[in-house]
């Protein structure tokens, strides 16, 4: 499978090797600023100039139907529904104007004494053991206790959800077997079912929560659809979950692997909002995102077709040496951060202030209950293999 997804330039996408150190790899192409690679059927941009120019360009779209046809289209046809990350303007545009007035700041600000709570209950649950695995303990289910609370999922629900989104989650990786994608197929109709049932009950008897809130959401002339408040709730699920989860991993990975920046931090806690840009900026949860050209351009001197997919790499672009200064280090004292990990534009992340928020919290908790935190040197950190999605399966830490 692995030579099947290799790219003509060589970008091995979906490999072990990719999975296990994409900067590595990326490296090797960073005096390229885009490469056309056969596996993910478009060009491929890495430097941060080209990443924000494709962010940010109007000649660029969501709606899979606008590409030319192969694999990775119909992946994402099958993904996109009516969910405004698959939407261009005017739709984008009405559907993320009628989302942001039920997910506000003050919905999410209000998220963290909840938060704290969670991120205490489950350092409890793991007080008596000298190590743990801090995905699964901790920061797997910080993630979906918050999200599941914030849209207003009953608790007992909430192991199922974790289960759901993982099964989603898999839906970005596009050498998925037939017989996975089926049954992927499945796990999207139950939970559609389950939020067509949520969005009935509120509208009878509102809430206070995000469910309830997306249903009464309206301006002067319009709200969103049954179908549109489905595909809403879905995608907040997903991009919730596992995007946040990978967040709190990586970060505490990333200051395991460099004491000295932990050390910094214990020391000085006005550090933590810079820590978490760094963390974010060292090793994003999510690696690129796409668009698909809308006419015949010209890229950094690269001709794109109408039609053609564009990839940005956004941890490349996170790492291009001409914006961020020896960019493999990881440096809590950095002066000047911009990463692009939660996207810039039109579709820049609706959930960055959550998910900055839940690792706040989730670093602060962590560092006051565990002083002498450390990696478990007999049982080395696990990643996942789905390459958009950058994150650890298990991280055993002794405490
Ligand atoms: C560390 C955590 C997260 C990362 C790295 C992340 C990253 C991203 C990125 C890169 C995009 C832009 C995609 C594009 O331009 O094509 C995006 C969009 C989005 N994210 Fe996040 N995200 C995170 C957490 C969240 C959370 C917690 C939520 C919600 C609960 C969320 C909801 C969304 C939504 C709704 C969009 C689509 C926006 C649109 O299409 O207008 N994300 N995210």
């Amino acid at each position: 499978m692995a030579d099947e997804l290799t790219g003509a330039a060589g970008l091995s996408w979906a490999s072990p090797e990719f999975c296990a150190d994409p900067y590595a790899e990326l490296r090797r192409h960073q005096d390229d600023p885009m490469i056309y690679d056969e596996a993910l059927e478009g060009w491929v941009a890495m430097r941060h100039a080209e990443v924000e120019d494709v962010l940010l360009g109007t000649v660029y779209a969501k709606d899979p139907d606008k590409a030319l046809d192969g694999p990775y289209t119909r992946v994402q046809r099958a993904m996109a529904g009516s969910s405004m990350m698959f939407m261009d303007d005017p739709d984008r545009r009405r559907v993320r104007g009628l989302i942001s007035r039920a997910f506000t700041r003050g919905r999410v600000a209000a998220m963290r004494p909840h938060i704290e709570s969670i991120a205490n209950t489950l350092l409890d649950a793991v007080a008596d053991r000298t190590s743990f695995d801090l995905m699964d303990a901790y920061a797997a289910p910080m993630a979906i206790s918050t999200i599941a609370t914030l849209l207003g999922v009953d608790d007992s629900d909430h192991d199922r959800f974790k289960a759901w989104s993982e099964d989603l989650a898999l839906e970005y990786d596009p050498s998925l077997p037939q017989k996975t994608q089926d049954r992927i197929a499945l796990v999207r109709d139950e939970l559609v079912m389950y939020f067509v049932e949520a969005i009935e009950e509120r509208t009878h008897r509102p809430r206070n929560d995000l469910i309830s809130a997306l249903v009464l959401a309206h301006d002067e002339h319009d709200q969103l659809s049954l179908e549109e408040l489905v595909s809403t709730l879905v995608m907040l699920l997903v991009a919730g979950n596992l995007t946040t989860t990978d967040l709190i991993g990586n970060g505490v990975l990333a200051l395991l692997e460099h004491p000295d920046q932990l050390e910094l931090l214990r020391r000085d806690r006005s550090l933590l909002p810079r820590a978490v840009e760094e963390i974010l900026r060292y090793d994003s949860p999510v690696t690129v995102t796409d668009r698909i050209a809308t006419t015949d351009l010209n890229l950094a001197g690269c001709p794109v077709r109408k039609g053609q997919w564009v990839w940005a790499v956004l941890i490349a672009a996170n790492h291009d040496p001409a914006v961020h200064a020896d960019p493999g280090r990881f440096d809590l004292t950095r002066q000047h951060i911009d990463h692009v990990s939660f996207g810039i534009g039109g579709h820049r992340c609706l959930g960055a202030s959550l998910a900055r928020l839940e690792a706040t919290v989730a670093l602060e908790v962590l560092l006051d209950r565990c002083p002498t935190l450390s990696l478990d040197s007999t049982a080395p950190p696990k990643r996942r293999a789905i390459p958009a999605f950058r994150g650890l399966t298990e991280l055993i830490v002794r405490r």
